[in-house]
């Protein structure tokens, strides 16, 4: 997968920005402040439609004094090449394919894939669970855009149900209607997730052990504390309804769904220790890279494409061990493209295959 193209216009503080990027390394420098988180913003747009920050109204992403911004890239997925655009408006995003507005998103989830990996991603496994269910749902959704249409479904089933829930007086009737969606999208849920932990988890204890030798053994599981018995693909459904049927009168004593794939986390260890309580700076900023690392590897082995990866500023959240390992298993990896951004040059350990841009004031320059 590879971005030929980039146009941006009045995205953020990139006025106007044209790039024809390198096929292996791309690297951005610039001071703080100067626009190189917004440049991987808009290619990750360009993805996912929706930004990876979580104050990203469409005001917000539209140039101060401007009232509209305009994402363009050409991109090249095993010799199929396709535009892509999207209008970002006030009121709303039109997104283009070849040109054609594209009226359902999901027709357009798939065109490009991207993998970023930033300074906030060192904090989610000692985050919140929405962090980790977040890391685990874009990696599903990365590799099955269908995905994203049955998480939709999932979150307007836990809408309503949480509404009827909170009314003074609950109509019997409709929460039994509310439950089976519940059952019906919430197993799909799980069932998505549970067969990517089953695939992810060797990638991610093969990738942790040649990174850091066998000296660690890291874990990784799928956590449903409402659930009273393991889950596996098989028996969700089932494992739903029973939990469901138990807690219907706390349900209705608190008024919202304690039961379902909303309420999970990840259980990550090194030696059999949760992470969580327990791993060092260090060692939770290995653990995380191992995991980003095993994403990218488990796309390319399971469904043989090489994401498009965004590395946010990285290096300066890594010590130097890392993050020689992290370039190592760059350069070793023989294809891919990459999105690089920095404050400082000499922490990005690459000399080859190279296009170095300056990020200042907006401006994006060859360097
Ligand atoms: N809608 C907008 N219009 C104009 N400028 C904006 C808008 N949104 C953000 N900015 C500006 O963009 C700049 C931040 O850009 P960005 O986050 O890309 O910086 P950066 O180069 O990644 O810096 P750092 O090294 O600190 O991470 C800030 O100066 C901010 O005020
Ligand atoms: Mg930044």
């Amino acid at each position: 997968m590879l971005l030929e193209a980039l146009r941006l216009k009045d995205f953020r503080n990139l006025r106007d920005v044209e790039l024809s990027p390198h096929q292996r390394f791309n690297l951005f420098t610039g001071q703080n402040g100067q626009g190189k988180t917004n440049l991987l913003e808009a290619i990750y747009l360009l993805s996912a439609v929706k930004s990876f920050r979580s104050q990203a109204t469409n005001r917000n992403l539209i140039g101060h004094g401007r009232d509209q911004a305009e994402l363009f890239a050409r991109v090249d997925r095993g010799g199929h090449v396709r535009d892509v655009g999207i209008e970002i408006g006030e009121r709303g995003k039109r997104i283009t394919l070849n040109g054609q507005t594209v009226r359902n998103v999901a027709d357009f989830f798939g065109t490009l894939n991207v993998v970023i990996f930033g300074p906030d991603d060192i904090g989610v496994l000692k985050g919140s669970p929405s962090e980790r269910r977040r890391f685990i749902d874009r990696a599903i959704f990365n590799a099955r855009p269908a995905y994203g249409t049955e998480a939709t479904h999932f979150e307007e089933v836990l809408k309503n149900r949480n509404a009827l829930l909170k009314e003074e007086r609950v109509d019997g009737g409709l929460l039994s209607i509310y439950d089976d969606q519940l059952v019906e999208w919430g197993a799909q849920i799980l069932r998505r997730r549970l067969d990517f932990i089953d695939h992810f988890r060797p990638v991610l204890k093969r990738t942790f052990r040649s990174i850091f030798g066998d000296g660690f053994e890291a874990e990784i599981g799928y956590q449903a504390e409402w659930a009273d018995q393991d889950l596996s693909t098989e028996n969700v459904e089932e494992a739903l309804r029973d939990a469901l049927s138990r807690t219907r009168q706390e349900e209705r004593h608190r008024g919202y769904t304690l039961v379902g794939p909303h309420r999970d986390d990840l259980r990550t260890e090194l030696d059999g220790h949760d992470l969580r309580a327990f791993g060092s700076q260090g060692q939770t900023r290995a653990f995380i890279l191992a995991m980003k690392i095993a994403e990218i590897t488990y796309l390319e082995e399971r469904y043989r494409f090489a994401p498009i990866l965004l590395l946010d500023d990285v290096s300066s959240e890594l010590d130097r061990e890392r993050n020689r390992q992290l370039f190592a298993f760059l350069r070793d990896r023989a294809i891919g493209q990459v999105f690089i951004t920095t404050t400082h040059r000499d922490h990005i350990l690459l000399e080859e295959d190279l296009r170095h841009y300056q990020v200042v004031d907006g401006e994006v320059r060859d360097g």
